[in-house]
């Protein structure tokens, strides 16, 4: 595959955000078009950002993608190269493309970047195809690439309700980014590629047995999250958050065959964040698919979260972030 830029044809560039889920999303009603089984809610994180270039170049005879200057092959290039068939369809347009991205966090940290590639990539594939699209219709074709990107479109803090068809099901903000400084600090215990990745554990979520009762139990804890997070009460939103992240991972070690994301490393943070809270640190625990915890805390004990998961020999890194606003188009 060539690594050249296109120079001809309809460009735009869109830069995006990563999110964090309080309120998970795993399981979907329908696993081709990513419409949840259950609501989610997440923040954007300001921090961890993806940029994406789409240009549409009728020279070119395939697809490309170069992702923080590789040329890009396999399963990741094929799913943005369906994706891209999404905007084509809708607009009309046969054109293959070349799409460019670079992340701002270290790809080997294990943290989940398909939120922020999509939602870039939708917003930017979005406009070098002509397409005016509102929010939502935005949001919708981010899921279509990656559930979670759909609440990367919109700013701060975002909901995704569950069981919607493929044009209404996309997230909405809740709240803007200046709603609550509320800060992430995720205590990278490995960077080691998953090797079931969320697509596939999605996919499995239905094989366990407790799936049914995190299905029954996910609108009550959805709707009291999102009213702690409105009243910036983290007391009472820090356990619903941590009981959430450990549901979910429960279904995921029920699964058939079981995925056991977590390590020992994981384990000694969750024990810890404990420790911290009955020594005055107001921190709560969330863990996605994968061994790194994040923390959250309110930005003015970010320093000491830092400072404590930093003194955890199995913590190789801490990335801290802030709250995001939703995708922005940087050019076009
Ligand atoms: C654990 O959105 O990564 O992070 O749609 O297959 O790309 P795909 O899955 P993805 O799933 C996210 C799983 C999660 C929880 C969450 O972000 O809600």
């Amino acid at each position: 595959m060539s690594a050249k830029l296109s120079t001809t044809g309809p460009k735009a560039t869109a830069s995006s955000c990563s999110n964090i889920a309080f309120i998970k999303y795993w399981g979907n009603a329908d696993q081709q078009l990513r419409l949840a089984a259950s609501p989610s809610l997440s923040m954007n994180l300001a921090d961890l950002t993806i940029t994406a270039t789409v240009h549409f170049d009728p020279a070119l005879e395939q697809d490309e993608l170069i992702m923080n200057d590789v040329p890009a092959e396999g399963n990741a290039a094929e799913r943005v190269f369906t994706h891209l068939d999404w905007v084509r369809r809708r607009a009309g347009l046969a054109d293959r493309a070349s799409v460019i991205t670079h992340s701002n966090f270290p790809t080997g940290a294990g943290i989940a970047s398909s939120a922020a590639a999509f939602s870039a990539l939708a917003v930017a594939g979005a406009a070098a195809a002509g397409l005016s699209l509102s929010q939502a219709e935005l949001s919708a074709l981010a899921r279509r690439g990656s559930g979670s990107a759909s609440r990367s479109v919109p700013d701060g803090f975002c909901q995704w309700l569950a069981n919607g068809s493929d044009d209404d099901s996309y997230a909405t903000s809740i709240a803007p980014a200046d709603h609550w400084a509320l800060c992430d600090l995720v205590a990278v215990v490995s960077s080691e590629h998953k090797q079931v990745g969320s697509t596939g554990g999605h996919g499995l979520a239905d094989t366990s047995v407790l799936q049914t009762a995190r299905l029954a139990s996910a609108q009550d804890r959805f709707a009291h999250c999102k009213a702690a997070l409105l009243d910036k009460d983290l007391a009472t939103m820090g356990p619903i958050i941590e009981a959430d992240a450990v549901i979910m991972h429960a279904i995921m070690m029920t699964s058939r065959p079981p995925l056991y994301y977590w390590t020992p490393a994981t384990l000694e943070i969750i024990h810890a964040t404990a420790q911290w809270r009955a020594d005055g640190l107001p921190v709560y625990f969330t863990i996605d698919a994968g061994p790194n915890v994040h923390l959250i805390c309110e930005a003015g004990y970010a320093d000491q979260v830092d400072e404590a998961a930093r003194s955890l020999p199995s913590v190789k890194e801490v990335l801290r972030s802030g709250v995001g606003s939703g995708t922005q188009l940087v050019e076009a």
